[in-house]
């Protein structure tokens, strides 16, 4: 459809051609009318005709010595009357040449000035407008060369000037963020590492205090200081794995994968906490990296376990449509206050007192690295479902799933 619409070179040049053309016409017109009115006039006399009545009249009344002299003399008027003719002819060609002349000067003319606007005011707008589409593309840096004859002189000088405030604000903006990343996740390390050195502290100046004072029950202190350490090691470790992968979440490995025996596999350890599986006939298959999906669902069913009470009622489940497959996780738990919704997926923003606000930002990564996309809804008190769409994908290389 766009292209039935000429370009504007070419809708200038036919605007001009017909300007051209209707002014050729007009003074063409013009000379005709003329003549034509003075070949209307000199017909109207019959020069020719009212001759040879005159001569048919009085020829025979003269004496005829004189008849010759007659005669010759309107042989002489007829032959006036002939070069007035001609001469007219001449005239009218003269006229006609003149219109060519015309013609190709004013289309010299009117394609000289065509270029010239064109360029004074067609060129800087592409270039504008390529310009436009250009910082559109993420090019910050991208100038308009000027031209000081160009009437959009004054815009091309704006929009330079535009690019130059926008690339330095976006600079400036750019390193705001980092500065807030980086503050944000040294405030959430700071925070969750000194959670697990408390308990340690304590533990081993317990320890101190008692094998200073000879006590008889170090054994068992040093058992209680060992099992409190551990765990304590053990949180800060998967802490220390959680920041790293978010930091550095490697490429996803898409192979086909049949979801049903995929969560089947993955969620038996946590079939006894309340955890079922829904699974519908159908196809299920979509391209997939298994360890970063394993660690997808397991994301998703611990928030549910937290957000639940001491009987949790989790279910996990598979829909397939024509073009997508829906991968769901919903529970009864305490739900999400709407006003929340948007913020959970954004990194650091946790309402536990030992999250970290990573999984679910690591989740939506991970899904959104698969071509999918990620989903919530959630009702405050009675329970929360998440919904991750996946692109369906051909089965045939069904037998070859890892
Ligand atoms: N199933 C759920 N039900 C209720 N709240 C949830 C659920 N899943 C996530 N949330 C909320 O989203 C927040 C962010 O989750 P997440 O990114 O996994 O970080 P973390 O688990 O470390 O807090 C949680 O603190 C919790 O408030
Ligand atoms: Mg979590």
């Amino acid at each position: 459809m766009r292209k039935l619409i000429p370009s504007f070179r070419i809708q200038i040049l036919i605007l001009v051609l017909f300007l051209m053309v209707n002014a050729v016409l007009f003074f063409r017109n013009y000379f005709l009318d003329n003549l034509t009115s003075f070949n209307a006039g000199i017909d109207a006399l019959e020069i020719e005709s009212k001759i040879a009545q005159l001569h048919k009249t009085y020829a025979s009344q003269l004496p005829s010595d004189q008849q010759a002299a007659f005669r010759e003399d309107v042989e002489a008027l007829l032959e006036t009357e002939h070069q007035v003719r001609l001469a007219r002819e001449l005239f009218r060609k003269d006229i006609e040449l003149y219109s060519y002349f015309i013609f190709i000067f004013l289309t010299a003319a009117a394609l000289g000035l065509f270029f010239l606007s064109f360029n004074l005011i067609s060129r800087p707008l592409k270039r504008l407008q390529e310009a436009a589409g250009e910082l559109a593309r993420g090019n910050w840096t991208i100038q308009v060369r000027e031209n000081r004859f160009s009437p959009l002189n004054d815009l091309i000088v704006s929009f330079n000037q535009m690019v130059t405030e926008l690339e330095e604000s976006r600079r400036k903006l750019v390193q705001v963020e980092k500065e807030m990343a980086w503050r944000d996740m040294a405030r959430v390390m700071a925070h969750e590492i000194k959670n697990p050195l408390t308990p340690i502290r304590l533990s081993l100046d317990r320890l101190e205090a008692k094998v200073h004072a000879g006590s008889d029950q170090i054994q068992e202190v040093l058992e209680a200081v060992v099992r409190v350490i551990r765990e304590e090691v053990t949180n800060l470790q998967t802490l220390a794995g959680e920041f790293s992968q978010f930091a550095r979440l490697p490429e996803a490995q898409l192979r086909p994968l049949k979801l049903g025996p995929f969560l089947e596999d993955i969620l038996q350890p946590y079939r006894e906490c309340g955890v079922t599986l829904a699974l519908e006939p159908g196809p299920d298959a979509i391209m997939g990296d298994r360890v970063q999906l394993k660690q997808v669902v397991v994301n998703l069913v611990q928030n549910a376990l937290q957000a639940s009470g001491e009987s949790p009622e989790i279910q996990v489940g598979v829909t397939s449509g024509k073009e997508e497959i829906v991968l769901w996780v919903s529970d009864r738990g305490k739900g999400i206050e709407p006003d929340q919704l948007e913020k959970i997926f954004e990194p650091y923003y946790t309402r536990r007192e030992k999250g970290t606000g990573l999984g679910l930002a690591i989740v939506k990564r991970i899904v959104e690295n698969h071509g999918g996309t990620i989903h919530v809804t959630s009702q405050t008190g009675k329970g929360t479902r998440f919904e991750l769409r996946f692109p369906t994908t051909d089965m045939s290389a069904e037998g070859k799933a890892p």
